[in-house]
């Protein structure tokens, strides 16, 4: 698996995680979801640039253009509901991409107990796509991983984005042995040193799940 973590150089995206980890501006649910959307902005961006591209003939009103644009067929997957503001991020830029949704949920509690749950899911066919996986939060690893298994139900992309915003390193390793193929890369806009005894990334930004839509019971 490849990785790259966009928040390793100075850009705006370091600005935005600036916002998102805030205590003192996390209470501002529209800027937080807001604040994911424009990382991925900025993650899509850079990603589309290992697409693959061809010159395609456009009519102005002038003339013809010749301009490359990609050819991949992009299916866009995340997971409820943390990943909702995220994923419309990168829709925005992947225009005509599919969308594909999956549930997920951890059980609270200690780290050693979390079991994940998936309970709905929504995909096109998958065969033969560039699979985007975007996912806000990389904790443990085990809900992405569980997840894209999940997914492989709809058929085998032919390439594979894990896309996060903030990626612990546990979570990490744990999908490096998962998907040891270097057809794979994970996207990460900042990865953190660890986890707590109740899985959160340290120091993270607590639940995005809450922090996007509210407090769950
Ligand atoms: C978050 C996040 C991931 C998961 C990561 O969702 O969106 O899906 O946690 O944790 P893991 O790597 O340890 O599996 P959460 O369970 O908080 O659900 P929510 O979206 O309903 O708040
Ligand atoms: N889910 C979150 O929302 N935050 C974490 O730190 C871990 C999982």
């Amino acid at each position: 698996m490849k990785i790259i973590d966009l928040g390793a150089s100075s850009s705006v995206i370091n600005c935005f995680m600036a916002q998102l980890r805030d205590v003192n501006v996390q209470g501002n649910r529209t800027l937080f979801r807001n604040n994911l959307k424009r990382i991925a902005h900025a993650m899509a961006y850079e990603l589309s640039r290992t697409l693959a591209y061809s010159p395609k003939a456009v009519q102005t009103p002038l003339a013809q253009a010749s301009v490359l644009t990609y050819d991949d067929r992009i299916v866009v997957g995340t997971v409820l509901r943390a990943g909702l503001a995220f994923h419309e991020g990168f829709l925005d830029v992947f225009d005509g991409a599919d969308a594909a949704f999956l549930s997920a949920y951890r059980d609270e509690g200690k780290a050693e107990d979390i079991k994940i749950h998936i309970e709905y899911i929504a995909a096109p066919r998958l065969d033969g796509s560039t699979f985007l996986l975007v996912d806000p939060m990389l904790a443990t690893g085990g809900s992405l991983e569980l997840a894209y298994r999940a997914f492989l139900s709809k058929g085998t992309p032919a390439k594979l984005h894990i896309c996060c915003a903030i990626a612990s390193r546990q979570g990490i390793e744990r999908l490096q042995r998962a998907f040891p193929s270097d057809d794979v890369t994970l996207w990460a806009a900042a990865i953190d040193p660890e986890l707590n005894d109740r899985a959160y990334i340290v120091p993270g930004l607590g639940d995005a799940g809450d922090l996007s839509f509210g407090e769950k019971i």
